[in-house]
């Protein structure tokens, strides 16, 4: 598989006088100066906001329809960030946040893009040309994952997994390449192939337990604000389909937080109600995550159950929604409606005083008609509600026509 780099190696040989140096035969992996860089940087420590340990993966989907048409599709993902693109008909990163670029250098950048133009111009080359040595079939589909993740700030821990036809089958480990276990005889031979390539498994070595590990600490640092955004969640319930008569679904929806972790539960009072279930977190295109938390209880025994939602962004304040919450809301919206109604027969019981007073009837219409709307309706309408806008326009339209008459 890696036999992507041999040419590339091959290549690289073949390239001008800088490269012919950096591959002489006294070259050691010290030298690989684009590689392993210059100034050393210490990892210190991030503080995500109890996120799991971040990591920098570089993913790679390569499909193979025939021997003669191969397309690569390349990632790449700080945790569940998307951070770079490879442009391939370009043959360039694309940097898709103003601070992917980490702590590299343009320099090291350029030659990181110049390594890894040749690396996906040469792998699928390669893996067509074996792909009958490897009983590879057509149509198939190689997938490489390769990254390294960062614990507590300090260690970190490097893979590189290799899948074929969407199942595991070969990763790096130490400096081998092994077999997946279940992966057969295939992987074996693949991998006995590879591993007689000294090279090429420094390379992806150095690649693993240098480059990668300084690259994350760098983007760690450049993108900190943006991987602690905090984001306060929206919560609403909601009835979901009935599971079965006499029984209801209670729906709580957390939606449009950041970062990932929340705690979301069905309680009564201070009891956690144990029947509750998660959804998977689901992302919003804003890059916050979507969460819906169910509960199945008996109809009788939904009032005074409440969903409680602990989140980073609160501050301690949990959030706490009531199942019956919505009808007292309707209430509310009903005596709204009916203290308008009286204010809207008190002024028209006024306006007709007024007609029957000193004023002709030609005055009321051009002097009353202008000024009653402002003084009952604001200019925006109080209430998003539909309903409650048409009982006020049928009102307006009632009054209306009453004056004129
Ligand atoms: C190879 O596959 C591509 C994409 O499916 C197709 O367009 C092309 O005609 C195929 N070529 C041959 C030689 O079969």
């Amino acid at each position: 598989m890696l036999l992507l780099l041999l040419l590339l190696f091959k290549k690289i040989l073949c390239h001008g006088p800088s490269t012919m140096v950096l591959f002489s035969p006294s070259f050691n992996l010290s030298q690989l100066s684009f590689l392993c860089l210059s100034a050393a940087q210490v990892l210190g420590p991030h503080h995500l906001a109890a996120e799991e340990p971040l990591s920098f993966r570089v993913l790679q989907t390569f499909s193979f329809a025939n021997h003669s048409w191969a397309h690569t599709e390349v990632s790449g993902w700080l945790g569940e960030l998307q951070t770079h693109r490879w442009d391939s008909v370009l043959g360039t990163i694309r940097f898709l946040w103003p601070w992917s670029e980490g702590s590299f250098s343009k320099e090291e950048l350029k030659n990181l893009q110049y390594l890894l133009q040749l690396y996906f111009h040469s792998f699928p080359q390669q893996v067509q040309a074996f792909s009958s040595q490897f009983q590879f079939e057509y149509p198939f589909e190689l997938q490489i994952a390769f990254g390294c993740r960062m614990h507590s700030g300090k260690a970190s821990e490097s893979f590189l997994n290799g899948a074929y036809q969407g199942s595991d089958f070969l990763s790096f480990q130490g400096n081998f390449w092994k077999p997946s276990p279940g992966a057969g005889s295939q992987a074996q031979k693949v991998c006995e192939v590879l591993n007689h390539y000294q090279v090429v498994k420094e390379i992806v070595q150095s690649l693993l337990v240098d480059t990668c590990p300084r690259y994350l600490a760098g983007l760690l640092e450049a993108g900190k604000s943006e991987l602690e955004r905090q984001v306060k969640p929206e919560v609403w319930v909601s009835k979901g389909s009935s599971p079965g008569p006499g029984r209801l679904l209670l729906v709580c929806h957390v939606s449009g937080f950041h970062p990932k972790p929340v705690w979301v539960m069905w309680m009564r009072g201070e009891k956690e109600q144990l029947g509750t279930q998660r959804s998977e977190l689901l992302p919003n295109v804003d890059r916050t995550w979507y969460l819906r938390v169910t509960l199945n209880v008996a109809a009788g025994e939904a009032a005074g159950l409440t969903c409680r939602v602990k989140h980073s962004s609160l501050g301690g304040h949990d959030i706490i929604i009531h199942w019956d919450g919505y009808p007292i809301l309707l209430i509310c919206i009903c005596l709204a409606v009916l203290v308008t109604l009286v204010i809207l027969v008190l002024v028209d019981s006024w306006f007709k005083k007024q007609s029957s007073s000193s004023l002709p009837t030609a005055q009321i219409r051009t002097s009353a008609l202008p000024i009653y709307p402002t003084l009952l309706f604001p200019q925006k309408p109080i209430s998003k509600n539909p309903g409650i806008q048409e009982v006020f326009s049928a009102w307006h339209r009632n009054l209306g026509s009453k004056i004129d008459s």
